[in-house]
């Protein structure tokens, strides 16, 4: 693992810059996305770059991690409604080409991980961390060989997204997540984290024993994974 650390603004534009080295390499590249507020400054910078006519997602397709169970693309809580509102409509990527885990037709998610691979397979896979070491919704005990599936969120998972609901009852109790094979089959993945709240589970994350129980720890095996993080983020390495 490469590890970057810098201010947030910092660590968004130099993420961004290897989306513009991929993009400019493979116009056409897979790109995995990732929702929450993490992203979210890199989501903006791509967004300004693209305006500026400095990289385009014309040709770009996207597979997203995960989506809630229950929720149709028009919820303003469902991660297909927080793609199109924080990154698709910002940059020229055909919507047709951005795919998001269906939380309605759950029995579509056993053929998310053959439609990637007809693709041909995720380039870029980004991801944010939860404070248990979740990637995607795959929680502590998901197995490392899981492809995308069906979850139950943990109440931990369910109370740090509570401040998107009005109430943690609104939050769903399940979702649909790519599975940790299918995260590990990118062939580069960036883990991105801000903020205090992450730092333990970032020094378990990548100093800690390699073990379900944190499920980022997994990333220690893949052969490119790059971590942008903020110093609070940082601060316990
Ligand atoms: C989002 C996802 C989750 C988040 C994680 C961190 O698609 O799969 O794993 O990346 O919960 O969320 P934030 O960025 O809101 O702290």
């Amino acid at each position: 693992m490469k590890v970057y650390i810098g201010d947030s603004a910092i660590i968004a534009a130099m993420a961004a810059d290897r989306y513009a080295e991929l993009l400019k390499n493979k116009p056409n590249a897979i790109l995995g996305l990732a929702t929450g507020s993490t992203p979210l400054g890199l989501y903006a910078e791509l967004g300004r770059r693209c305006s500026a006519g400095e990289i385009t997602f014309k040709s770009v397709r996207s597979f997203n991690l995960d989506e809630y169970v229950g929720l149709d693309g028009t919820h303003d809580q469902s991660y297909r409604y927080f793609m199109n509102e924080n990154l698709f409509k910002y940059i020229d990527i055909d919507i047709a080409a951005t795919r998001v885990p269906s939380g309605i037709d759950i029995a579509a998610a056993a053929a998310y991980d053959d439609e990637i691979e007809k693709a041909g397979g995720i380039d870029l896979q980004l991801l944010g961390i939860g404070n248990n070491g979740h990637i995607g919704f795959n929680e502590p005990g998901t197995p490392f060989g899981s492809r995308t599936h069906l979850v139950d969120l943990t109440e931990s998972t369910r109370i740090a997204n509570a401040r998107f609901f009005s109430s943690i009852d609104e939050v769903p109790t399940q979702a649909v997540t790519m599975g940790i094979r299918t995260v590990m089959n990118a062939r580069k993945i960036i883990l991105m984290a801000i903020g205090s709240a992450k730092a333990p589970i970032i020094a378990a994350t990548i100093n800690g024993e390699v073990t379900p129980e944190v499920p980022a720890s997994v990333l220690q095996l893949h052969p490119d994974v790059e971590v942008y993080l903020d110093q609070e983020a940082a601060s316990l390495l």
